[in-house]
């Protein structure tokens, strides 16, 4: 069964832009302006998903938005492919890391040097020294180690649930739940697990509103940071078993680890471990509330919930990688400049039909099921494996231990959009 909502209902009111809309460059013409506001685009808030299939139905493959200051948005399976994996042309540095260093050596006394979430903006061959550290503490091998404790902390939540013949799916389970396990692998103290689930929270959502000014992109980098150093600096003095202490034992270029160099990883795995997996648990039990046959199957044949779990990223792929054109170029014969916007918009990438047939089907069979939802090239998400044994290990726990589940009818599910797409709430109901 799909569930493509019907779109030919009332127009919904667009929402207002967070940065200001910017005229139409002289180098784009009229077909490839599209409408589309990937941080308050009101359909998109209203029915997720559905709007991003008929994105890739309607809109071009490679498109120009005013909003949010201007910006391409690569929506093909091949443009978005080709991009990620292109960064001569789509840089992730948006200060050249060369130039970070510079203002570095040359900062005055009492001013805060620029932060760069590393190794996420970075392109070759800088890159490869600061993600080298972290592919072996998110290997396979290290992640199977953690699906025991995933478990065991899923069961807890989700007995805590079932009595009560219902919950607010998001803050009562998918948040606390990848929540915990990542604070403790990473080594942040679990009781202020509130605070910094806030911050991320709240960083994501101001993305928007900082655009186009980079001192507010710094001064939210600096909130994590700030929120992070202490954790920092007492397991640099006392090593426990943690990614922080580990870090700190590893060299970078053969330079011990910096306070600098911590915190600059800080930033990223912050983002990457609070908000990621919580999304894509929220799209994923979503799905399966609205699909009680699919719920039966995988009930009774669990060996399919990987399957299962795969077609679900696929089907809603949620993060939104941004980068800037390195030179002035052209990308799939359109003209870009080099400095503007490009956002590889990997969601409507694994909704286009000619790389998925019927691509709004959830489909176990499907031929082709080689997805992009943890991006392609050199930032292929480092975390791909723990996320995949958190989402499959929660989809096992929730239906081996819910009765089938639905969508409370009363509470309309709504939807935020952005660099992480997800629902706001899920409001589930079940017989208890
Ligand atoms: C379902 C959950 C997740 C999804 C869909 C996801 C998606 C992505 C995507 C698309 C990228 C590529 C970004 C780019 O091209 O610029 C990425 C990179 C990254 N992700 Fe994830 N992610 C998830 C979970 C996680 C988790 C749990 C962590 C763990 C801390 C994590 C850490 C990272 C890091 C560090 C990078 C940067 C890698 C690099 O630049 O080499 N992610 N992620």
């Amino acid at each position: 069964m799909n569930h493509v909502a019907d779109l030919s209902g009332p127009a919904l009111k667009p929402a207002p832009s967070r940065a200001p809309r910017a005229p139409q460059p002289a180098h784009v013409p009229d077909r490839l302006v599209y409408d589309f506001d990937l941080f308050g685009d009101a359909r998109l808030k209203a029915i997720g998903h559905d709007r991003i299939l008929e994105l890739a139905r309607t809109a071009p493959p490679v498109f120009w938005t005013p909003h949010n200051g201007g910006h391409w948005m690569l929506c093909s399976y091949d443009a978005a492919y080709k991009a990620a994996r292109d960064p001569d042309s789509f840089t992730s540095e948006f200060t050249p890391f060369a130039k970070v260093k510079a203002m570095m050596e040359n900062l005055p006394e009492g001013v805060r040097r620029p932060l760069v979430p590393v190794p996420i903006n970075l392109d070759p061959p800088e890159h490869a020294k600061y993600r080298a550290p972290l592919n072996s503490a998110f290997s396979p091998r290290a992640v199977m180690a953690l699906r025991d404790e995933f478990r065991a902390l899923a069961i807890g939540l989700i007995e805590q649930a079932r009595p009560n013949g219902g919950c607010e799916f998001m803050t009562e389970i998918a948040e606390p739940l990848p929540v915990t396990l990542f604070l403790r692998i990473f080594g942040l103290p679990a009781e202020r697990q509130r605070e910094y689930r806030d911050l991320a929270a709240e960083d994501l959502a101001g993305i928007g509103q900082s655009i186009a000014d980079p001192s507010a992109v710094q001064r939210r980098l600096w909130q994590i940071v700030d929120i992070c150093r202490d954790t920092l600096l007492e397991r640099q003095a006392n090593p426990q078993d943690d990614l922080i202490s580990s870090l700190w034992k590893l060299e970078i270029d053969g330079k011990p680890m910096t306070l600098a160099d911590m915190e600059n990883f800080s930033i990223v795995l912050f983002l990457g471990g609070l908000d990621t997996v919580m999304n894509g648990m929220g799209h994923g039990i979503r799905h399966l509330a609205m699909n009680p046959e699919l719920q039966a199957r995988l009930r009774a044949e669990p060996k399919l919930i990987p399957d299962a779990a795969e077609e679900i990223l696929r089907r809603y792929t949620f993060t939104v990688p941004p980068r800037m054109v390195a030179k002035d170029l052209v990308f799939d014969g359109v003209e870009m400049k080099k400095g503007e916007r490009a956002y590889i918009f990997l969601p409507a990438a694994d909704l286009d039909s000619s790389h998925f047939p019927c691509p709004e089907r959830f489909d176990l069979q499907r031929e082709n099921k080689a997805h992009i939802a943890f991006g392609t090239g050199v930032h292929r998400c480092v975390g791909s494996h723990l996320a995949r044994v958190e989402l499959q290990t929660l989809y096992e726990v929730f239906l081996a231990r819910i009765p089938q589940f639905r969508l409370d009818p009363d509470r309309l599910v709504t939807f935020h959009g952005g660099h992480v797409i997800g629902p706001d709430a899920l409001h589930l109901l079940w017989d208890a």
